[in-house]
């Protein structure tokens, strides 16, 4: 490992605390010169380190730059630690992760960047992805549960999500189904699960969790500036990408076993903006109306229909009729 990253370590590690150039230097055992050079390094790169004479150095509270030490700083060791690939910019994390995946990535691996220029969404959308305001990661999973259980991956992550938002921000965001994370009306993050197949077996190989969320984006794209909108709205909160991240893996830790229960399917609900609400959705070219009633066992949304008939829907898009901000 270079000086650069070790000594980065050091400053996520201690972000509260001034650490001397004597002390980073003693523990690294290398020179004031090379600890010197290390933080010229770090500055280039963008990273705000205060100094102050007679302390030492300490990363700025503000400093939000991707890195996989910022983030292993900050994760719980309860939990593996997962490997982890940062890069500027990719054309999309969950292409990165599905080659990776391919290759033989590890179970928890997960791929990150600052920005995406292809970032995909679901039914062939994009994903608007700028730079230094968004969290653009995709998680390679080897889950080995059926493909019914599979499914719920999302359901189970669009919670995590929600979860995490909580923690980090003290805000409640909704979740639309199947995967549209929802604050005050407007999504502030959605979700892209793909599957990898072994093309010889057409086995499922792994499963690619891609996550989107737009954290501090102010300005959007003129189509979305009305459905879409970012956790911080161009405020600074105080709260890094690094930060979110890492409470967002420990969210999803143990995924198999709680999704195995399905407990967390009574947090889907209680956090679901269409239950109760009027949905329009459309099924071999014909548009149909109905009310969402319930989310079952296996993530399908029940709808029931004037005539008091039900229907479970497994997949597709649903638009929700009236207001859906409560
Ligand atoms: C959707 O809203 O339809 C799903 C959006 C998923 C976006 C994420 S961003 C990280 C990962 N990489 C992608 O290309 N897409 C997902």
């Amino acid at each position: 490992m270079s000086t650069k990253t070790m000594v980065l370590e050091i400053l996520e590690k201690n972000r509260q605390t001034d650490i001397s150039g004597e002390h980073l230097a003693n523990a690294l055992k290398v020179t004031r010169a090379a600890i010197h050079k290390a933080i010229k390094e770090l500055r280039q790169e963008g990273y705000e380190i205060n100094a102050v004479t007679n302390k030492g150095y300490r990363l700025s509270e503000h400093s939000d730059i991707l890195s996989a030490e910022g983030i292993k700083a900050l994760l719980s060791e309860k939990i593996p630690l997962p490997d982890l690939f940062v890069y500027d910019t990719l054309p999309s994390t969950n292409q990165t992760a599905k080659q990776l995946a391919l290759e033989g990535a590890k179970e928890g691996s997960v791929v990150l960047a600052n920005t995406q220029t292809a970032g995909r969404g679901r039914m062939g959308k994009s994903f608007y992805s700028p730079p230094d305001s968004g969290i653009y990661m995709s998680i390679i999973l080897r889950p080995n549960i059926s493909a019914q259980m599979g499914g719920l991956i999302t359901s189970f992550a669009a919670v995590a999500v929600c979860r995490t938002i909580e923690k980090a921000f003290g805000l409640f965001p909704k979740i639309k189904w199947v995967n549209d994370i929802f604050l005050n009306g407007k999504k502030v993050c959605g979700i892209l699960t793909e599957a990898v197949t072994d093309f010889e077996s057409g086995n499922v190989e792994s499963v690619i969790l891609g996550i989107g969320i737009n954290l501090s984006t102010s300005e959007f794209p003129s189509e979305l500036e009305e459905i879409a909108c970012s956790l911080q709205n161009g405020k600074q909160s105080g709260v890094i990408r690094n930060q979110v991240i890492a409470e967002l893996l420990q969210e999803l830790s143990g995924y198999k076993g709680t999704i195995q229960k399905g407990d967390f399917l009574s947090h889907y609900k209680n956090r679901s903006a269409v239950i109760g609400k009027q949905v329009q959705f459309t099924q071999q070219n014909k548009t149909f109306l109905a009310t969402a009633v319930n989310i079952d066992n296996t993530g399908g949304l029940v709808v029931r229909f004037g005539d008091g008939t039900e229907q479970t829907l497994t997949s597709g898009e649903i638009s929700i009729k009236g207001d859906f901000s409560q």
